[in-house]
């Protein structure tokens, strides 16, 4: 019978789209961009990370990579807690996608040194060869223009200064979506704490237990391969580690630290792998014969030599 009314049925049907509204759009921004919500720790982008990030949005890397971890128990085991809204706060507009051709990147920052991901902008296949992302080699030749970033710094509200502005002058689209890529997730207080992983008293369980040190190979070919040769090679194209030439010298409690903790200054932690898979590869490390270059791929005869 109302829809012999039209005003009533107009003036009920506002109504009922208003409170809906209200209940599903205004009141959930309300909650995002109120105190309760925002992380202290989570600071804006600078100048050159801004910048970063528009080079992103223009090539598109949001269609293959999303950026939010999801609170599905898959997602949470491979990239840690699931995202709160107080992570994004000065994503406008957000980028979290729908699509994961590629991982997602919601926490890649502190992930790899610089230099990584500068080879993998490059040619992502000396980095990971069975990648199939596209090469990006030519931000490297676009200039950041300092004067257009300056203004969108202005029109976000994002604090900055002159010297900031300044030493945009110089930089490439590269530096910029490399410094972007950094700072994605790295702002996050649990993140940082779960880095911190005490290890208990350095005792090595596979002291030359053959099966462990094959094991070590394979761990070794996914995890470090990319990165670190085992000999010297004069056509490296893999140069963001030093080759591991001379592990035999290397104490192994000191190399068991260094896998777990990283160095701060390029090697990652692998903390990640678990106690048993780093004395793994401490062990593969430490019989690993130079000049046995194919050695690591035919661990089996390895161990027997005693
Ligand atoms: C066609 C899809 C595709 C596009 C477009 C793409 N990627 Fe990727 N990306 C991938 C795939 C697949 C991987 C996994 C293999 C690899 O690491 O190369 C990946 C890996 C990555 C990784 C390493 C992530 C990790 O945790 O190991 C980063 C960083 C990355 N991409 C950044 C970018 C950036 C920045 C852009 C845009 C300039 C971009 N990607 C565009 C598919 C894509
Ligand atoms: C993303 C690149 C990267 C990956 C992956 C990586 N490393 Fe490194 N690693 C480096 C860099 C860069 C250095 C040298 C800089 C430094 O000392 O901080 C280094 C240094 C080292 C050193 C010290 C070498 C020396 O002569 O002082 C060892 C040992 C090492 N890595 C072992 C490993 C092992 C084992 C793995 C796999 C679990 C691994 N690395 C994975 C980048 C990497």
């Amino acid at each position: 019978m109302w829809e012999k009314k039209p005003i009533l049925l107009l003036v009920l049907a506002t109504l009922a789209i208003m409170v809906g509204t209200v209940i599903t759009m205004v009141l959930p921004f309300k909650w995002i961009n109120g105190e309760g919500d925002r992380i202290a720790s989570v600071k804006p982008y600078n100048a050159l990370q801004l910048a970063g990030r528009d080079v992103y949005i223009r090539e598109g890397c949001n269609n293959c990579h999303s950026q939010v971890v999801r609170p599905l128990v898959a997602d949470v085991l491979r990239y840690g807690d699931y995202s709160k809204s107080g992570e994004f706060v000065y994503d406008q507009p957000h980028l979290w996608g729908s699509r994961r051709m590629g991982p997602d990147l919601a926490r890649v920052g502190g992930k790899y040194p610089d230099a990584w991901h500068v080879q993998h902008m490059k040619q992502p296949k000396v980095m990971i060869p069975q990648s199939n992302m596209p090469a990006y080699t030519a931000l490297v030749g676009n200039a950041i223009d300092p004067a257009y970033t300056e203004k969108k710094m202005k029109v976000l509200g994002f604090p900055y200064n002159q010297a900031e502005i300044q030493a945009l002058a110089g930089k490439t689209e590269l530096d910029a979506l490399i410094a972007y890529l950094q700072k994605l997730g790295s702002d996050i207080p649990w993140r940082q704490q779960a880095k911190a992983v005490v290890v208990g008293d350095l005792v090595n369980p596979f002291v030359n237990d053959a099966a462990a040190i094959a094991e070590g190979a394979k761990l070794f070919d996914s995890n470090c391969d990319s990165c670190h040769d085992l000999k010297m090679e004069s056509d490296d194209t893999d140069d963001v580690g030093p080759p591991l030439t001379n592990m035999k010298d290397f104490d192994e409690n000191d190399l068991f630290t260094l896998i777990h903790d990283g160095t701060g200054a390029g090697m990652p932690s692998f903390a990640s792998i678990g106690v048993t898979g780093i004395w793994k590869i401490v062990n593969f490390l430490k019989n690993h014969k130079e000049g046995d270059d194919e050695g690591h791929k035919k661990g089996d005869d390895e161990g027997h030599e005693k």
